[in-house]
């Protein structure tokens, strides 16, 4: 592994649940339960490969257009894998944070949230976000709101407005703009994540149905990046 460039934040797209489930004529529920219990292994292995972020987008501000009781059942299996992931984040050593409004999630999701990220902030190893009730213009514009109020206020004057500012403001505050995005199951857009964020992010599109990517799905996903050439507005090196 040492040739290889190890991305610092991987953020990911899980997409196929629903397709996978129906390859096997399967309930989407199903589908959504095994893609759920991938998510240990894919802590694991991108702790281990040296990766310090990981971003996954579980549930956007459009997936409640989709039926009550498919969101029944997501929300089932948000509420049993918040209630499994203090102990997991105690025995990984993994730092979890929330990004999303999460208002409008029940009160006792809420709850477990906050919990989960006061008991796991002290941990060192694996930064691991979950964005719930994401999707990035409705964080804009809740950024903006607090960056309008906070000029009102007299905290900050309108030309201390930056980037860097702007980007303290948003749901991923202290976190830095993900190295590689990858969406799952050969869909190519980003559905509303991480727009700001993801400016100069390297994208990769594999096939693959979210519930079989595996370790070694995402060791491919970093070998591929390894063969990138980045730039930020320049030109190749050699
Ligand atoms: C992704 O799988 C999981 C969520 C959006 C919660 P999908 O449910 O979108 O699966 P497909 O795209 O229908 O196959
Ligand atoms: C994006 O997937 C959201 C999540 C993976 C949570 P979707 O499957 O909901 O996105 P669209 O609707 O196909 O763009
Ligand atoms: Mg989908």
């Amino acid at each position: 592994m040492e040739e290889w460039k190890i991305p610092t934040h991987i953020a990911i797209i899980m997409d196929g649940n629903g397709r996978w489930a129906k390859k096997r004529k399967m309930p989407r529920s199903f589908g959504h339960q095994q893609g759920a219990k991938r998510l240990e292994e894919l802590c694991r292995t991108a702790a281990e490969i040296g990766v310090k972020y990981l971003t996954v987008y579980a549930f956007s501000t459009e997936n409640w257009t989709r039926s009550e009781d498919e969101i029944t059942t997501l929300m089932k299996i948000l509420r049993n894998y918040l209630a499994d992931s203090i102990k997991k984040a105690k025995e990984n050593n993994m730092r979890i944070r929330v990004l999303g409004d999460i208002t409008r999630l029940d009160l006792d999701i809420q709850e477990s949230i906050q919990r989960l990220e006061k008991v796991s902030a002290p941990n060192t190893g694996l930064n691991f976000q979950i964005a719930l009730n994401y999707g990035s213009r409705n964080e804009m514009i809740r950024a903006v709101q607090q960056v309008v109020k906070d000029c009102q206020e007299g905290k900050i004057a309108v030309e201390e407005l930056d980037e860097t500012v702007f980007s303290s403001y948003l749901d991923t505050k202290g976190i830095p703009d993900p190295d590689l995005l990858i969406r799952t199951s050969g869909e190519q857009r980003l559905s509303n994540y991480l727009l700001w964020q993801c400016a100069y992010s390297e994208f990769y599109f594999p096939e693959v149905l979210w519930p079989d990517f595996d370790k070694n799905a995402l060791k491919e996903a970093v070998r591929q990046y390894t063969a990138r050439d980045r730039r930020f507005g320049g030109v190749y090196e050699s």
